[in-house]
């Protein structure tokens, strides 16, 4: 069956940190053909191939890009987002400990995974890397939720074995063995991929990131993720509990943590050689600019990473992040850009959020981008959704200037549909 959707696309052949707007391609009048889950034709509406018994879905002027791809979640704080007053230590100990400790009850971590897919398909993310908790239950519940849906998704058990509650500690063994056993059972089903996940070094012993590392290794085709320098007090602690580490990154180093396929969240306050490292082996980071903002971590230095060629994506960091829309992420990241001293040009934001976090998850050839071959996730916006984005909207001369207003002050009201693996989500 083929399926043509008509409105204004926007793609992308290169990265525009480099090229600038000019990396995309914009046709006001467009189409794309959806064949077999897929994307088959991209490009101006009178152009298009037509099919004898196609359907068309006209979308008038709404805008029909990838859909968004959020590269670091938590999906199991949900219904603690928007926690109020603490900084990370303490946010982690007063909301999310106790909240993640509920995950080793099935039906539990099933509600709230049914709950946060939801949440995320309405906001216009069709793909999302998420870490769990530490109950196997909790990632099976995930995943059963995304499979559901015939989603891409991405998550691991999220590994602890010291300085948290005894409730939530596993051990170095068990971490391997549990983390062992998910990802035989999920890794390649589908769409679905399992990450092997250590929370941050300082809620493991350096037996268990070894162990994890060592898994690594036997699985070299799975991404790692795990939090790098989000804030001051954890990379003093880092220090504390790592005396023989260099610096923060070398206490994933030390244990088989680093690799091309090392997605690091938040990297805030990096050291230089922490930065040449990272850039030498090529390992993603992940910029969290509504958490960064909202837990008061810091500044992340997007267009310094970006400028020396380091592979970054963007996300929400829910429930650190304070909100489940990858819009309100992309203003936050315009205005962290700002008070950096660089203004982010629409087309390198909605690039990061489709895109780059495709790249830092090592999926470009799958998903982010309206491109021939790639599956066909799609997130269609309207780009006049409330009264004050449709006034601003209305002066626009280009599609930058018609995007940006949705991108600062958009939500959920401006994706007016979504499509996962060719099939239409009811929004
Ligand atoms: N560092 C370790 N765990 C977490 C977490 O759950 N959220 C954030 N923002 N940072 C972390
Ligand atoms: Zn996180």
């Amino acid at each position: 069956m083929t399926h043509t959707l008509l409105g204004q696309t926007l793609s992308f052949h290169a990265d525009p940190f480099i090229e600038g707007s000019a990396a995309a391609t914009h046709h006001s009048h467009g189409a794309v053909v959806i064949k077999d889950g897929h994307i088959g034709w991209v490009g101006p509406a009178e152009a298009r191939p037509k099919t004898p018994g196609e359907q068309i879905t006209d979308y008038g002027d709404k805008l029909i890009t990838a859909g968004f791809v959020d590269a670091h979640v938590h999906y199991p704080q949900t219904a603690i987002i928007a926690s109020w007053g603490k900084r990370l230590i303490d946010w982690l100990n007063s909301y999310t400990f106790p909240e993640e400790a509920r995950f080793g009850d099935a039906g539990y971590a099933a509600q709230v995974a049914e709950r946060y897919m939801d949440l995320a398909l309405a906001h216009g993310t069709t793909t999302m890397c998420s870490y769990a908790t530490i109950h196997p239950e909790s990632v099976d519940a995930f995943f059963m939720a995304a499979q559901t849906r015939g989603m891409r998704a991405l998550a691991g058990k999220t590994c602890m074995d010291r300085n948290a509650p005894d409730t939530l500690r596993d051990t170095a063994q068990s971490a391997y063995d549990d983390s062992k056993a998910l990802l035989e059972k999920w890794h390649g089903q589908g769409r679905l991929e399992y990450v092997i996940t250590p929370r941050f070094s300082p809620t493991s012993t350096p037996d268990q990131l070894a162990a994890l590392g060592a898994l690594w290794a036997e699985h070299p085709d799975c991404l790692m993720q795990t939090h790098l320098s989000e804030q001051v007090e954890e990379i003093a602690w880092v220090r504390d509990l790592f005396p023989a580490a260099c610096d923060y990154l070398d206490s994933y180093e030390a244990h088989g943590l680093l690799g091309p396929r090392a997605v690091y969240g938040h990297a805030i306050h990096l050291e230089p050689r922490e930065r040449d490292r990272l850039r030498e082996i090529g390992a993603g980071l992940v910029h969290c600019p509504t958490s960064n903002t909202f837990i008061g971590s810091g500044l992340f230095q997007m267009a310094a990473l970006k400028a020396a060629g380091q592979r970054v994506g963007l996300a929400t960091d829910t429930g650190g992040g304070s909100s489940f829309s990858m819009l309100r992420t992309m203003a936050a990241a315009y205005e962290v850009g700002q008070l950096t001293g660089t203004a982010l040009h629409p087309a390198q934001l909605i690039w990061l959020a489709t895109c780059g976090s495709a790249e830092g998850l090592h999926l470009s050839d799958k998903i982010g981008n309206l491109a021939k071959g790639r599956e066909a996730d799609l997130a269609i916006l309207d780009l006049s959704s409330t009264p004050a984005i449709a006034q601003r909207a209305a002066r626009a001369e280009d599609i930058w200037q018609a995007l940006f207003p949705t991108i600062m002050m958009g939500d959920d009201r401006a994706v007016a549909d979504v499509w996962v693996g060719g099939r239409r989500v009811q929004n």
